[in-house]
Formats: C-alpha cells, structure tokens, sequence
C-alpha cells in the first residue's frame, strides 16, 4: 500500500478535504469524551485559514492515495526557549483512520527531513490526548510528553474546605502579587521542570489584575499563594478554547511550599468556578507541563485532558 501513497506539499485545493478529514477526527475524539469544546464540531472556517496560511507558506505535507487526500501535517516553525522548533497543532494533521499510522509515519518523515535540513532539531507535536495508537507511534519515534490541554466543566461541584482566607484581588495588591509571581519564576525553574519564565514588571502585574481575576489567599494575613482566570474573547484553535471560555494562563496559580497540601488549591479553584458559574462561563481551560509534578496530578483531579503534545529533539550533530 505505501507504493500507493504519495507524499507531496499541500495545495490550496486540498484545503477543504483537509478540513473534513481533521473534523472526523474530532468528531470520532469528542464523541467519548464530553469535554472537547462542542463549538469545532461543527465549524472548520478557523482551520482552513489556518491552512491556507500554511499553505501559502510552503509548511505543510499532503499525502494521496488515488488522487484522494488521506491524510496532511502543517506546521509553524518559532523559536522556543531559545531553540529553532517546529510545532505541528491538532488541527496541524489528521488522516483516515484506514491508513492511520503509516501515513503518518510517511508524513513525519518528509516534514522531518525538510526541518532537520534547515537545522531545525526541536520537534513538537500535539495530538488528541486519548489517541494512544498515534501516541505510541510518536513515542517509538522518540517523542515524549510536554504539555497538557484540559478543560473543566464549572458546574462540578467542589467541597473544599481548608482554613485560609481567599480574597478576590483589587488593584492595589499589585506588590503583593509580584512578589508571589517572582517566586513562582523560581518554581518553574527548578528540577525537574527547567522552564524558563521571563519576570513581571509592576505594570505587567497591575495589568492582569485589571483584565484578569486573580484570588489571593492569606494565612494570618500573611499572602501565601494565588490563582488568576482570565476570560477569552475569542475562538483559538490551538488549544481549541473557545469565546467566553475561563482561562487559567499568564500566570496560573502558585503556593507556597510551606502551604502546599493543605486544601487550598483546590479552595482558590472552587473560588474560580464560583465566579465562572456567577458569570455564565461554562468551561475553563488550562495547560500545564507534564513534568510539573505537582500540576500534573492535581489539575488531572478536576480537570479532563483532551489535547497532549509531544516533543522529540533529534542529534544535534547530524549536520556536522
Ligand atoms: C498545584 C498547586 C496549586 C496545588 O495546590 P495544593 O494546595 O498543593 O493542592 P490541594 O491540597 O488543594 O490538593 C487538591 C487535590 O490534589 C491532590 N494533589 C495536589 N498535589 C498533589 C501531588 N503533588 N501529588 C498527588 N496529589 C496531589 C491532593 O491529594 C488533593 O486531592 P484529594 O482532595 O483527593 O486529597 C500547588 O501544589 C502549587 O502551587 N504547586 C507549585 C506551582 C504549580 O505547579 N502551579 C501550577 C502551574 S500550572
């Protein structure tokens, strides 16, 4: 069947077949998990402009097999912590699911042979987090897990209780926030997470606490650990969050060691779905690293995964 299987640039008229093959997919996806934001069910116009960006910019792969499109991957190229990457979306690739792992395989081998060329040796991947056959494809590759994408439902109940007191922020506490989100820097720094995260001047501070809602918690007055929630204005297709969606982002939420384990993560949470239930949101998105070890086990408690990219970083002496 491979001999069959043509691997060539996508053209501009594979654009529409693309996107009815990437919204099968979804649908076969979202169909035993309620949490996919229903709203890409049935609308593709985000993910042909997404495409025929790609297209335009000579970044993505199309595979035929009798002159039908099976299958596609497009692609943005960044610089991602200080490393020429390319980064392929969900809405990057799909394929029919008859010719599923060998085209991508073929796939990944043109992109990557393409990207390796131009010295471009960080590979990132996201798929649908339950595709565990792609999964296992990308692992024998040499891919492993980075990111997740999860969503909430705010009319989950939460009984927490704990002995802090949560107070919505105001915009004088921008202090007491930054110096909460510049030891947080520190957090992610270390092992054996490594992310880099640039610092927060006063004003970058004062500014979520005037578009976001962040909730401060006090032990004896004494501020020991926030969480902020923005709300999107709109339909982002990279992480598939949708208008009006809660957004735990920027800077997420953060406690203090000392306060870590006694409740109050899960108490600042049940502060954010309250607002959300107040204020007609029905969903919250956040993203964590998966090497996060304290968000990679409590998020996954009231949140459901839907979205995990991969990262595979090839020798970076191959071009020598
Ligand atoms: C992630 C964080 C906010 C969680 O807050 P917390 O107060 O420690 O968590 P809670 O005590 O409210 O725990 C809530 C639930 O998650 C579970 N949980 C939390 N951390 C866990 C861990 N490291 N391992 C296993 N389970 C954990 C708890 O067991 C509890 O479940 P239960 O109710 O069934 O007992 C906090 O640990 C933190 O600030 N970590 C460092 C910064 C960070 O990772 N922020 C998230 C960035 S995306």
């Amino acid at each position: 069947m491979n001999n069959k299987i043509k691997i060539h640039k996508m053209n501009e008229c594979d654009i529409n077949q693309a996107a009815d093959i990437w919204q099968n997919c979804y649908n076969k996806y979202s169909s035993t998990n309620n949490f996919f934001p229903s709203y890409w069910k049935t609308n593709t116009s985000e993910i042909k402009d997404f495409l025929e960006q790609k297209v335009k910019d000579g970044a993505a792969f199309a595979a035929e097999a009798d002159g039908i499109l099976i299958g596609y991957l497009a692609f943005d190229a960044f610089n991602f912590n200080g490393e020429e990457s390319v980064f392929c979306p969900s809405i990057g690739h799909a394929v029919i699911d008859d010719y599923a792992d060998k085209v991508y395989l073929l796939l990944y081998q043109a992109a990557a042979k393409d990207w390796v060329s131009k010295n471009i040796f960080n590979h990132m991947w996201t798929i649908n987090y339950n595709d565990t056959r792609l999964k296992n494809t990308l692992y024998d590759l040499g891919f492993g897990s980075y990111l997740v994408d999860a969503f909430a439902r705010t009319d989950a109940k939460l009984d927490a209780v704990s002995s802090y007191e949560i107070r919505k922020a105001a915009s004088n506490d921008a202090d007491i926030l930054c110096s909460l989100v510049e030891e947080s820097r520190e957090y992610y720094a270390s092992s054996p997470l490594f992310l880099k995260r640039d610092p927060y001047l006063i004003d970058d501070i004062s500014k979520i606490l005037t578009n976001g809602n962040v909730f401060i918690a006090y032990n004896n007055n004494i501020p020991v650990g926030f969480i902020n929630l923005s709300v999107s204005h709109e339909n982002n297709c990279i992480d598939l969050s949708v208008k009006n969606c809660g957004m735990i982002d920027e800077i997420g939420a953060y406690i203090k060691p000392e306060h870590r384990g006694n409740n109050l993560g899960k108490d600042l949470l049940k502060n954010v779905f309250n607002y959300c239930t107040s204020n007609n949101i029905e969903l919250i998105h956040v993203d964590f690293e998966t090497a996060n070890l304290f968000a990679n086990k409590f998020w996954k408690k009231y949140f459901s995964p839907v979205l995990l990219s991969v990262r595979r970083t090839i020798n970076k002496n191959i071009n020598d």
